[in-house]
């Protein structure tokens, strides 16, 4: 975001189609929040990715509705003009509509987003239309959606074959039509992103969906190297942050133990 001026929903929207591509990074407190702030991200998304990154379960299946809104809250305290996008985590709009708007106006109210995020194409329409109708922006995500990991029977790249292909452009169609303001495509082979970016008036944002989305996401501490696991094929890392801060610690650690810190100026007298 090159002007100070906040991003709202509405000018978010109608950067399809005009460059630059827009750029999306996951948050989760306030030290993230004022990174990618300052470095003049668009977006801030509030992921279920919280589950994995930090708070270590190994699927967004763990995460619930509490723990979303507490990050989102502390991210919401700190954004000032990125447009703020709060994920809803597994089982928190499956039940039916009335409860998935329920729980998206609370990340509205208790968190100050600007919209939600929910995965998921035809079947979540009912859905998205309860959200939509009471006037919660809704962003959507089709593709490799994590919190279907025990039917998909693991995370793998979705739209291989021909049929997959022309269900997720369907999908795809239908959340648009249904008047989502920006879909999240994940895990999807470049050139059916570049077909599905085409189909649609909204902007696509891709994560493993190579170049031709309106837009990129990348989990915050994936592109920063913050944990020492290795990194997916679609990720690339900006930092190597795990071994910056061990060696931080590293120092302070030796100083301590060598009776170097603290020293005079920090000390009070
Ligand atoms: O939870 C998350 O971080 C996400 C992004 C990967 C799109 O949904």
């Amino acid at each position: 975001m090159t002007n100070r001026e906040k991003l709202t929903v509405p000018r978010f929207r109608a950067r399809k189609g005009e460059g630059p591509p827009l750029v999306v990074l996951t948050a989760y407190d306030l030290a993230s929040t004022r990174a990618a702030e300052a470095a003049g991200v668009d977006a801030l998304l509030v992921g279920d990715s919280l589950a994995n990154v930090v708070l270590g379960h190994e699927t967004t299946l763990a995460v619930s509705m509490e723990e979303m809104l507490h990050h989102a809250a502390a991210v919401g305290r700190a954004r000032r003009r990125a447009l703020l996008v709060a994920d809803m985590p597994w089982m928190s709009y499956h039940v039916s509509p009335e409860q998935a708007l329920t729980n998206a106006a609370r990340f509205v109210r208790e968190a100050g987003a600007d919209a939600v995020k929910l995965e998921g194409g035809t079947r979540r329409l009912p859905a998205i239309r309860a959200i939509l109708d009471a006037e919660i922006p809704v962003m959507g995500h089709i593709g490799l959606t994590p919190q279907s990991v025990l039917p998909m029977g693991g995370y793998r790249v979705q739209g291989r074959s021909d049929d997959a292909a022309k269900a997720l452009i369907d999908d795809a169609r239908a959340l648009a039509e249904a008047g989502v303001f920006a879909m999240v495509l994940e895990g999807v082979p470049g050139e059916l992103a570049g077909r599905i970016t085409e189909a649609v008036p909204v902007p696509t944002i891709g994560i493993g969906a190579g170049p031709a989305c309106d837009g990129q996401v990348l989990v915050y501490h994936d592109l920063l190297g913050m944990l020492p696991d290795p990194a997916a094929k679609f990720v690339r890392r900006y930092a190597e942050l795990f071994e910056t801060q061990v060696e931080a610690i590293r120092r302070w650690s030796d100083d301590v133990r060598e009776g170097s810190f603290p020293a005079r100026e920090e000390t009070y007298r």
